[in-house]
């Protein structure tokens, strides 16, 4: 028997098939996978119902350990899809953007319009050229005031709060709980990304909304209509601002109130290819797509990086006590749970990898988690440590690295594509969590308060979605 026959056995009975695609699995210690059998050779064998299965939502590492050392390519005939799972196939997939294309073009763009995510090559190059410039480098280091100042803002604003105003603050015994993602993370990255691009505040709370509309209009045709109506609203207000600034550009501040330099959208304004200004749709949806890739995936970062330090407490101390362990404690969560799982590619061409034919135009899943736990790379990659020596976490090279026994996580992907909010959400999250850490004294998780595991007592796996509320405790 292959790994796909019991697929290809289903009945012909439309029922039946259904019952057997809803097939339940147990939930397996953390670390454990279910066994689904072997072959005449022993291989152990996959079936693909697991990849909808809660069991490896919480807990999908033993199951990318076996497609990555059995099956690196994987071909999942129930959902038309082949799995590439090690390090190094990743990499190179990802360099190549003529031979393994991104999106099909049109497929997001109903909300956030007509991006670069669904292009490849020059084109490519030349949209994300526009603005990527601008979230990097010395632009990057005038922005950092803002970034502090806003979260000291926010800080401020809960550390202020009685418990009266708000379901997510409680005290007791002189100790304040609060929910991180309500207080802070959910919140914090839309409103950097706002001021970066230079957005009036008061329209801070609205961007918010339009986020999360455009979001969840990404996940399906329940929630597509909000999604389109955000887009429409966020185009129309962005029009307005486009008009103004293309007559009069705004700048960016450092705390003194010295200008720095022109804010994003001013500089988007005055920006031309082939001789034309961008028009205001071609403005919106660059925008659109900045503060969509920011927003959840920092929230994720910041909520995993504190769960996991706060979790491995000596490593915790460490940070305390020495502030750049901070950046090693960003990439390390960002290696050990990231907040985004991996990337689709189509194959320009018909090609063949690790023995398994791939026709031209099939979906590829490239999965960035599996990468980031390849122990061909990384040591013990199940163990949370922000001092391995074998994870580069200076500054991120568009290269990807690999040199001298270090190489970078997968998380911003690597290549043509790396994320180009990168360095920017590396300095969010940093940023905000100096500060917080030195609000918070002696903070701990209020486990008591978390989701627990199917045991009832440990707290749940981080698995594949990150932490989405995080009760914490210190000191007044
Ligand atoms: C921890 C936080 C973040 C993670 C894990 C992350 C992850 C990623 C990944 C994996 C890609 C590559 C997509 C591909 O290969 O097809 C990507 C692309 C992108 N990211 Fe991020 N991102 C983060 C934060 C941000 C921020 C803060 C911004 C904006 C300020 C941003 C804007 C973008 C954009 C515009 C792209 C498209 C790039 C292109 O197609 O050339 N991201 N991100």
């Amino acid at each position: 028997m292959t790994e796909f026959a019991f697929i290809e056995e289903l009945s012909d009975d439309a029922h039946e098939e259904k019952n057997q695609r809803k097939q339940e699995f147990p939930l397996m210690p953390e670390g454990e996978a279910f066994d689904m059998g072997t072959d005449e050779s022993g291989k152990p064998l996959i079936d693909p119902r697991i990849f909808d299965a809660p069991e490896f939502f919480r807990n999908p590492y033993p199951y990318y350990r076996i497609l990555r050392d059995h099956y690196p390519v994987f071909h999942d005939k129930l959902h038309n899809t082949f799995w590439v799972t090690r390090y190094e196939d990743i990499t190179e997939c990802y360099f190549d953007d003529e031979g393994f294309n991104t999106i099909p073009k049109g497929s997001s763009s109903g909300v956030l319009g007509n991006t670069q995510l669904e292009l490849s090559g020059v084109e490519h190059r030349r949209r994300r050229n526009l603005y990527g410039q601008h979230l990097v480098g010395k632009a990057l280091n005038n922005r950092i005031p803002a970034i502090e100042h806003l979260a000291d803002e926010i800080i401020d604003g809960w550390t202020n709060l009685k418990e009266k105003d708000s379901p997510f603050v409680k005290d007791e015994n002189g100790r304040r709980t609060i929910e991180l993602g309500q207080v802070f993370a959910n919140e914090f990255p839309i409103r950097v990304v706002c001021e970066v691009l230079g957005f009036p505040k008061e329209s801070q709370s609205q961007f918010y909304y339009w986020y999360n509309s455009m979001m969840s209009g990404l996940g399906g045709s329940d929630t597509h209509k909000m999604g389109v109506e955000a887009r429409q609203d966020l185009e129309d207000y962005v029009s307005e601002i486009v008009e103004k600034r293309r007559e009069k550009p705004t700048y960016l501040y450092d705390n003194d109130g010295n200008p720095i330099s022109k804010d994003i959208i001013s500089k988007l304004c005055e920006t031309k290819v082939d001789g034309d200004f961008l028009s205001s749709e071609e403005i919106t949806s660059n925008i659109a797509l900045v503060v969509g890739g920011g927003g959840e995936t920092t929230r994720g970062a910041i909520m995993n990086m504190w769960a996991l330090l706060l979790r491995h407490p000596d490593q915790f101390s460490e940070v305390l006590k020495h502030e750049e362990n901070w950046d090693k404690a960003f990439h390390e969560t960002l290696r050990h749970s990231s907040s985004i799982g991996g990337q689709p590619r189509h194959n320009s061409f018909d090609i063949e990898m690790h023995g398994v034919k791939i026709p031209a135009g099939s979906l590829m899943q490239m999965v960035d988690f599996s990468a980031n736990h390849d122990d061909r790379i990384f040591k013990d990659p199940e163990k949370f440590n922000i001092f391995r020596e074998d994870l580069y976490s200076g500054k991120l090279l568009r290269s990807g690295y690999a040199k001298e026994g270090k190489c970078s996580h997968m998380a911003f992907g690597v290549g043509p594509h790396l994320c180009p909010g990168a360095w920017i959400s590396h300095q969010e999250a940093v940023v905000g969590s100096k500060i917080m850490s030195k609000r918070m004294k002696n903070p701990k998780i209020r486990e008591d308060l978390m989701p627990k595991d199917i045991d009832g007592k440990k707290p749940a796996p981080m698995g594949i979605i990150s932490v989405r509320d995080l009760w914490l405790e210190f000191d007044l």
